[in-house]
């Protein structure tokens, strides 16, 4: 009996002293195990004498029983203090600053772009494109502006160098988007409405102009399109891109790809050297229009003796400085982010007709 008391001390002692699940695991086999010394004390019961048996019968099995029982509580004792180990490293501390969010802007000329699809979308208009280096046919003979012509040299252009070899003129930065009038035409033919936004370029800087700047070019053909078609569109663009009853202007012109032509000017007042359109008795140049010249069709493809109707190309960033007041165009294109925070426009806040155009 002493044996069995010597016993449960020493295991006792290993199992409290066990310190991780594989220790506890290694004390449980040498005492329980088959092996065990437990296991073969109980063993030796079948050769002792009855009456020995009666009493260390039960203290092996009290013996085994306490052990188990130690054992059981040990490992769930290590499996709380894991548990706890681990939230000590895993905790958050929610009191902490957030992570800052760096959040962009959608600039003026993209938000104003976006306005102005949105307007004409809803007036029948897709949007078409084209490229940005120009060949010379698209940019200027297709337009009815033939190689002696003043206005290539009024529009400053910059020319592409040759490619080597060729005998055909050099491409261009196109200089307007009026070639997207001749390329969307040979590709569709007529009838078609669309409006073309994007860059355009010409060597000259100053405070109202900028070497890169951005035109939206308009066009309507079908059989019977007129100019009253054009001032109704026009007015009716105005009045919900500024979002006030907007009067036009046509005043006769000359562009060699229209005929008629005309320069629209939109209705506007000076206050405090701030410009308020809509109101007053000043008037503002906006765009430059006309009926498409016979010659233009001719040149896309389209038969002029069957179809007719009316261009016009304006410029954006103008629309954007007037509409929300930015002064300076050449801060347009400093990417100066302090101007791009102060006047750009929320990312998800997208122009539409339903949403609203105006911010
Ligand atoms: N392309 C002309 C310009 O850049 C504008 C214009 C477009 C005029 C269409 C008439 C018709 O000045």
């Amino acid at each position: 009996m002493d044996g069995i008391t010597g016993l449960r001390d020493r295991y006792l002692a290993a199992i409290a002293a066990a310190a991780d699940e594989q220790a506890l695991e290694d004390t449980r086999v040498a005492a329980l195990g088959k092996k065990g010394e437990v296991s073969l004390l109980m063993r030796g019961l079948g050769k002792m004498t009855p009456e020995e048996r009666q009493t260390a019968g039960p203290a092996l099995n009290a013996l085994k029983d306490d052990l188990n029982q130690a054992i059981a509580m040990a490992r769930a004792a290590l499996a709380d203090a894991a548990l706890n180990a681990r939230l000590a490293t895993e905790w958050t501390d929610v009191t902490l600053p957030a992570r800052a969010t760096p959040q962009g802007t959608i600039h003026p000329v993209s938000q104003v772009m976006d306005e102005i699809s949105a307007i004409f979308a809803d007036l029948g208009f897709s949007v078409a494109e084209g490229p940005q280096i120009e060949n010379d046919w698209h940019n200027f003979d297709a337009l009815n502006i033939p190689g002696h012509h003043p206005a290539r040299a009024e529009m400053d252009t910059f020319y592409m160098s040759r490619r080597e070899g060729s005998n055909q003129p050099p491409h261009v930065l196109r200089t307007h988007t009026s070639p997207v009038q001749i390329r969307h035409m040979q590709e569709h033919g007529a009838p078609c409405r669309i409006i073309a936004p994007g860059r355009v370029y010409r060597a000259d800087y100053d405070q109202t102009h900028t070497p890169m700047f951005h035109q939206i070019e308009g066009l309507a053909i079908d059989r019977d399109i007129t100019m009253a078609n054009l001032k109704w569109v026009l007015e009716e663009f105005f009045s919900a891109f500024f979002g006030t009853g907007v009067k036009t202007r046509f005043r006769a012109s000359h562009f060699p790809f229209t005929e008629p032509s005309a320069e629209v000017d939109i209705q506007c007042e000076w206050v405090d050297g701030q410009v308020r359109v809509g109101e007053g008795s000043d008037w503002l140049e906006v765009l430059g229009s006309g009926m498409v010249h016979p010659k233009v069709l001719t040149a896309a493809g389209v038969d002029p003796a069957e179809w007719q109707g009316f261009a016009f190309g304006m410029g954006i960033d103008r629309m954007a400085m007037l509409k929300y007041g930015i002064p300076d165009l050449r801060a347009f294109f400093d990417s100066d982010l302090r101007w791009l925070r102060h006047y750009g426009f929320a990312a998800l806040d997208v122009p539409t007709i339903q949403g609203g155009i105006n911010r």
